[in-house]
């Protein structure tokens, strides 16, 4: 029978669903392609020793750890029953690049533009390597090797590598990686804990009730008092959670550019920056330090998370259509019929490339953005809804088709609203700051899981 227990077991998911990277840190993803099923399944029988549990996540993170994830085409290309195939949700067996008209994935987002292999059949497992630093890394990738060794049914398609930018900041120089809901039943000997991020998890939890551990892993109670029965069998789904990953290029010297161009000095041009975010670059909300920035709150990770926008129900400290508002309203949706927490992820996120060096407005060419994997159990009303109705839509507070300043399709007619006394700001033809080059949907077995796909076919 599956567990309606809240007690997570912690030992049984995978370290990325809630353990924080560490900082700094560095890592790589590698996406492989199985040729041969028996083969694939002794590889992930190999790994299986080196993918990291959620056990005592709150402390500091070790050397570094490794996380799998599969496509439906790599579930299928591993020989899972087709019962079990077929007992998957709708979008994951699509995948993202079929369901980019739900998306808005459209014109230089569009599927046709991604990197290859991304969006294509041949993606069937990523790994992803987080590691402290690089010494560390290359130890981790030593060990990824060894297993495909002497199995050459699998292909390696593609790596990236990742690390954290100077202050711990995205291209775009935000502090990053802030805001992560807490879950039910996954911090309970959080008390216990020594130090790090287990007492900030329990601060969270003054404003922020945890969810439901159902909405972002499989086996438990969701927010509609539901525990998921598919996919099966049960020994697949317990302790998994799907993924929604996507990978942006970032376009800083047009961010920088429009900054620039809609402010008349240096501090306006800063609080553009926050207004279109939520946040000032240094991580600090707008609800708390409205009009200049407190760069002391945003370094504290507990304070700068303590927030809601009950006092600022017209958006004159904080924008309603400004990133982090309209992708976690926190309460700013209360007199909506819209359950916000039936829309909430567990948001892991990495920088790669060099940023672009400071004073430079014009494009360098290089690859420089953020990869993103968004967790949680149900694709279609987590992920889905917030792509299409958040962010790619401004119906919702009433900014007609507004899209998210940040990652929207933007461009020549798009806008941007800033609430403001007597009258508002409306800043017109704002450019697309990200590039979508690629996206999977993905499913991350809890670790019995893996075990139970490695001994298939035995
Ligand atoms: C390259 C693309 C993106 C950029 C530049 C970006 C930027 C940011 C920044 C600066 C923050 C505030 C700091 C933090 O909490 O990390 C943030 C928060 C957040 N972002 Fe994004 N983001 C991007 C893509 C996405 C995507 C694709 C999603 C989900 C669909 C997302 C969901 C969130 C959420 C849930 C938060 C936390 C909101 C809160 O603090 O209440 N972001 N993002």
């Amino acid at each position: 029978m599956p567990s309606t227990s809240q007690t997570v077991d912690l030992n049984d998911v995978q370290a990325t669903v809630l353990r924080p990277r560490p900082s700094p840190y560095c890592g790589q993803y590698i996406v492989l392609k199985i040729n041969d099923a028996a083969q694939g399944r002794a590889m992930v029988g190999r790994l299986i020793p080196h993918v990291a549990s959620a056990s005592r996540w709150w402390e500091p993170s070790y050397m570094g750890w490794l996380g799998i994830v599969f496509t439906y085409s790599g579930l299928a290309a591993l020989g899972l029953p087709q019962d079990s195939l077929d007992s998957f949700p709708d979008e994951f067996k699509q995948g993202m690049a079929a369901r980019a008209n739900v998306l808005h994935d459209t014109g230089p987002n569009a599927p046709e533009h991604w990197l290859t292999p991304f969006g294509s059949k041949d993606v069937h497992v990523a790994l992803a390597i987080y590691a402290k630093d690089a010494p560390s890394l290359e130890e981790c990738l030593s060990l990824a090797r060894t297993v495909h060794e002497g199995l050459p049914g699998i292909e390696v398609l593609y790596r990236l590598n990742f690390s954290e930018l100077p202050g711990g900041r995205n291209p775009f120089g935000y502090r990053d990686g802030l805001h992560n809901p807490p879950i039910e039943g996954t911090a309970e000997s959080a008390s216990q804990g020594p130090t790090s991020a287990a007492p900030q998890a329990a601060a969270v939890k003054e404003v922020e009730p945890p969810l439901k551990a159902g909405e972002i892993l499989l086996g438990y109670e969701d927010e509609l008092g539901k525990v998921a029965q598919t996919p099966v069998p049960e020994a697949l789904r317990l302790n998994g959670s799907f993924a929604a990953i996507r990978m942006y290029q970032a376009n800083v010297a047009s961010f920088r550019r429009f900054l620039r161009d809609n402010s008349n000095s240096p501090e306006e041009e800063e609080l553009l920056a926050a207004k279109m975010v939520g946040r000032w670059r240094s991580g600090a909300p707008l609800v708390l330090a409205p009009e200049t920035d407190n760069p002391q709150l945003g370094q504290d990770n507990v304070a700068n998370d303590r927030f809601s926008y009950s006092d600022d129900e017209r958006g004159l400290l904080c924008p309603a259509g400004a990133h982090i508002r309209r992708i976690n309203p926190r309460d700013a949706l209360k007199n909506d019929i819209v359950n916000v927490k039936l829309h909430k992820f567990i948001r892991r996120g990495t920088n790669f490339g060099h940023p672009l060096p400071e004073g430079v407005f014009e494009d360098d060419g290089a690859e420089r953005g953020g990869v993103f994997l968004l967790i949680g159990t149900d694709l279609g009303r987590q992920f889905e809804f917030v792509q299409s109705q958040w962010i790619a839509n401004g119906d919702f507070v009433h900014l007609g088709n507004e899209q998210d300043p940040m990652v929207g399709n933007n461009g020549p007619d798009a806008q941007f609203t800033i609430p403001k006394k007597p009258l508002r700001r409306r800043i017109n033809g704002v450019p697309q700051f990200v590039t979508l080059r690629g996206g999977e949907y993905c499913f991350m077995p809890g670790i019995k899981a893996l075990r139970w796909i490695a001994s298939l076919g035995a």
